[in-house]
C-alpha cells in the first residue's frame, strides 16, 4: 500500500455500498475485474433504480395526466412523485420550477430558445451580449452559438488559467450592462474545477443579466441548493447521479417560467387550442410537450432516494478524499501531467491528465485491456484542449462506489502503459 493512502478518512463503506450495484461485480477481457473510472461519464445504477424501473413497468405503466383509470393515476401520481423527490433533493422553493427533459443538453438548449423567443426585458437580439466560459461543455456552447446567430447578439467568454481555473479578472468587461445571460459550469467535466459561483452571480446581478448554472457534474456528487446558489437557472442530467438515461432537470425560478415562452409545442403542454391559437398550461407543464420520460423519472425519483439515503454530505467527503488520493498517486506517474488544478480544494472527482507523448487513446486502450474503464479524448469540450495545447486527455472520474484500490489499479495501469509505449 502506498504511503499516501495513510490518513485517509471520511470514506464511505464501500464494500456494502458496492453490494448495491450489479455491474461493478463483471470481470472483462477474460479475467480482469473491472475497474470502472468513467462516472463522470455516465454513473452506474444501483439495484434499487434498476427495480424501480422494472417494477413500473411490470405493474403501474399507462400515460400521465391524461387517464381515468387505475395505472394512469398510478403512473401519474409516480411521475409527479419524482418532481417531489427532485425538488426537495435540490431544495426548490416550489415543485412546479422542476421541469422534465431528456437530458441536461436539452434542458440548456430550452433556457436559450425561451430567451430568443422571449419578450423584453429577457429578449436576446443583436443589441445584447451572452457570457459562458472557455470550460463549458459543448452542450453549453452550442446552443448559445446557434441564439447569436440567429438573433444577432453577441457571444463572450471568460477564459481560463494556466492552472485550469476561471480568469474572473476582467469580470466587469465581461458582463455588462448589454449582458442577457451568463451561463457557466459549476464543475468542469474535464478540468475538474469548482468554479466560484458567487462572484459571478454577484456581477451578473449588478447588472441585471440572468444566470444559468449547468450543474450535470455537481448534483451527483455533493449537496446542491439552487436557493444559495441565487442562479436563475439550474440544469442537470439523471445519469450521472445513478438515474436512469433519457431524463434531465431544469429548474427554473417561477416567475421566469410564468414570463417566458415554451420551447416545444404539443400534447400536454396547452390549456387551451383552437385553429388559430393556443394557451399554455403553467409550468413545469408549459415546458414539457409530449408524453415525458415517465420510466425515467420515476428512475431518477429512486435515485434520489438512493443518494439521501446514503448522504450527501457523506458522498462529497468520500469522494474529496479518493480525488486528493488520486491527485497525489498521479503525481508520483513519470512523465504525467494534471490538466486542470492540482490542489484538492474546489475540485470534483474528475481528474484529466497527459502522460508523456503517449496518445490519450492508446493509454485508454491499455487501460482497457487490464478491465479499467476511463475516458479519453476532449470530452465534449474542445475548447479546452485547444487552450492547452493539447488533442485529447485521459480522465479518470470517481463515485461513491470508487476505492482507493482502484485508484492503485489505475497507477499500476499506467506504469504498465509507459513499459508498453517504451
Ligand atoms: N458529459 C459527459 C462527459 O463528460 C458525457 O463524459
Amino acid at each position: 500500500m502506498s504511503d499516501a493512502r495513510k490518513g485517509l478518512t471520511g470514506l464511505l463503506d464501500t464494500e456494502a455500498i458496492r453490494k448495491d450495484f450489479p455491474i461493478l461485480d463483471r470481470v472483462i477481457h477474460g479475467d480482469k475485474k473491472l475497474v470502472y473510472l468513467d462516472s463522470a461519464a455516465s454513473s452506474q445504477k444501483p439495484r434499487q433504480v434498476i427495480d424501480a424501473l422494472s417494477g413500473y413497468y411490470e405493474q403501474h405503466h399507462a400515460n400521465v395526466h391524461r387517464g381515468i383509470h387505475v395505472l394512469a393515476d398510478e403512473a401519474t401520481a409516480l411521475y409527479e412523485g419524482a418532481r417531489d423527490k427532485v425538488a426537495a433533493f435540490i431544495n426548490a422553493p416550489s415543485r412546479d420550477e422542476v421541469i422534465f427533459t431528456k437530458n441536461a443538453s436539452e434542458s440548456l438548449n430550452l433556457v436559450a430558445n425561451m430567451l430568443g423567443w422571449a419578450d423584453e426585458p429577457y429578449r436576446v437580439d443583436r443589441d445584447t451580449e451572452i457570457v459562458i466560459t472557455e470550460m463549458e461543455h459543448h452542450s453549453n456552447i452550442v446552443p448559445w452559438q446557434l441564439l447569436a446567430q440567429r438573433t444577432g447578439a453577441k457571444l463572450k467568454w471568460f477564459g481560463l488559467t494556466d492552472d485550469g481555473r476561471l480568469d474572473l479578472s476582467n469580470i466587469e468587461e465581461i458582463i455588462t450592462e448589454k449582458t442577457k445571460i451568463v451561463s457557466f459550469v459549476l464543475v468542469s467535466n474535464i478540468l475538474g474545477t469548482v468554479n466560484p459561483v458567487e462572484a459571478i452571480v454577484r456581477r451578473a446581478q449588478q447588472v441585471g443579466a440572468l444566470v444559468l448554472i449547468d450543474a450535470s457534474q455537481a448534483a451527483p456528487h455533493a449537496p446542491l441548493d439552487v436557493q444559495a446558489l441565487q442562479a436563475d437557472f439550474v440544469a442537470f442530467t439523471g445519469h450521472k447521479m445513478c438515474g436512469p438515461t433519457g431524463i434531465g432537470v431544469l429548474w427554473g425560478r417561477q416567475e421566469l417560467l410564468e414570463d417566458l415562452p415554451p420551447f416545444l409545442g404539443g400534447g400536454e403542454m396547452i390549456e387551451t387550442v383552437s385553429m388559430n391559437s393556443s394557451t399554455y398550461a403553467p409550468a413545469p407543464h408549459k415546458f414539457e410537450a409530449g408524453t415525458p420520460p415517465i420510466a425515467q423519472a420515476v428512475g431518477l425519483g429512486a435515485a434520489v432516494d438512493y443518494l439521501n439515503a446514503i448522504g450527501m454530505e457523506k458522498i462529497a467527503a468520500h469522494e474529496h478524499a479518493i480525488t486528493e488520493y488520486a491527485v497525489k498517486r498521479l503525481l508520483e506517474v513519470p512523465d504525467l501531467r494534471i490538466i486542470g488544478p492540482v490542489s484538492a480544494e474546489d475540485r470534483g472527482a474528475t481528474v484529466s491528465f497527459t502522460l508523456g507523448d503517449i496518445h490519450p487513446h492508446d493509454v485508454g486502450q491499455v487501460l482497457d485491456e487490464q478491465g479499467i474503464a476511463v475516458r479519453v479524448g476532449h470530452h465534449c469540450a474542445r475548447p479546452v484542449c485547444l487552450r492547452y495545447g493539447i488533442p485529447a486527455t485521459t480522465r479518470a472520474s470517481f463515485y461513491l462506489y470508487s476505492t482507493p484500490g482502484e485508484v492503485d489499479a489505475l497507477v499500476d495501469g499506467l506504469e504498465h502503459v509507459r513499459q508498453f509505449f517504451g
